[in-house]
């Protein structure tokens, strides 16, 4: 089943990437502006660029259209009468697109950077309750590029500070940690910085694996009145009201 992308930016181009990347699927993409297109379908093997949005609609049974929301109805109402027609499944990025004026079949997604890897996540909210076919056909390519967590719009509301704006909060602080050590020890930040990357990637396959929380890594790690126990005193004492912090500005409550 062809599946269709209509907008290559961040995210639209963290999808074709994703599926260029696993192969497999038959890709069709459209974007607005053509050197972008070109240089994101240079990345994503098997992705075939089509000309207008209307060709996409044409050739594809599901559309992500991802894109800011105005945009993407701006695109949608300029083919409705296709669309009225043919009645694609329609997948937005951002809650509260609209969708649903321009099919019956529709779906809201909250996706992230990271599809491009292979280890991305989509939140994803059905319109109506989709016929199990949609939902496979939707759920296929999103599953080939990562995790996918099928929730109502309240709950994706809240898990988007996790998922969506996870990946610039977790990098910057993974970061400033790393930077803190460079400098306070005159080290190299991009070595300080590859280590932490590793260090984190090894933590969560540690407790993927095993099946633990973060007390259970502590007590693999910390000695009675060690490093690992003065470091974790400070960022006890701070951690909680920061992340409240982080969570109201990225939530409103
Ligand atoms: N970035 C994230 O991590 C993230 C996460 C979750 C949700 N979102 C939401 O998803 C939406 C898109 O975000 P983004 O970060 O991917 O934005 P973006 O990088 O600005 O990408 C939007 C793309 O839309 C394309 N576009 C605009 N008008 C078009 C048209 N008429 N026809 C075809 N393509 C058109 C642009 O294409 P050209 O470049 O070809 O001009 C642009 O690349 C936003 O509403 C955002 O809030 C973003």
């Amino acid at each position: 089943m062809p599946v269709g992308i209509i907008g290559l930016g961040r995210l639209g181009g963290a999808l074709a990437r994703g599926l260029g990347r696993v192969g497999g699927q038959e890709v069709y993409a459209y974007s607005r502006t053509a050197a972008t297109a070109a240089q994101v379908v240079a990345d994503a093997p098997g992705v075939r660029l089509l000309a207008t949005a209307a060709e996409v609609f044409e050739r594809c049974d599901v559309v992500f259209v991802w894109m800011y929301a105005s945009d993407a109805r701006r695109v949608l109402a300029a083919n409705a009468e296709l669309l009225a027609r043919r009645q694609p499944f329609l997948v937005s990025s951002t809650p509260d697109a609209g969708f649903g004026e321009f099919s019956p079949r529709w779906a809201e997604a909250l996706p992230n950077v990271s599809l491009s890897t292979g280890l991305g996540v989509t939140l994803l909210t059905w319109g109506a309750q989709p016929a199990e076919a949609d939902r496979a056909a939707v759920l296929a390519p999103l599953l080939a590029c990562g995790e996918v967590y099928e929730g109502t719009a309240a709950e994706v509301e809240a898990w988007r500070a996790l998922t969506s704006n996870g990946p610039a909060l977790y990098a910057r602080a993974l970061e400033c940690w790393a930077d803190t050590v460079a400098r306070r020890h005159g080290i190299d930040r991009e070595l300080c910085r590859d280590m932490v990357r590793r260090t984190v990637a090894g933590t969560i396959a540690l407790q993927d694996e095993d099946g633990i929380d973060a007390a259970e890594v502590i007590r693999r790690v910390a000695h009675p009145g060690g490093s690992t126990e003065r470091g974790l005193r400070v960022l006890d004492g701070s951690i909680e009201e920061l992340s409240d912090g982080v969570v109201r500005a990225l939530t409103g409550s």
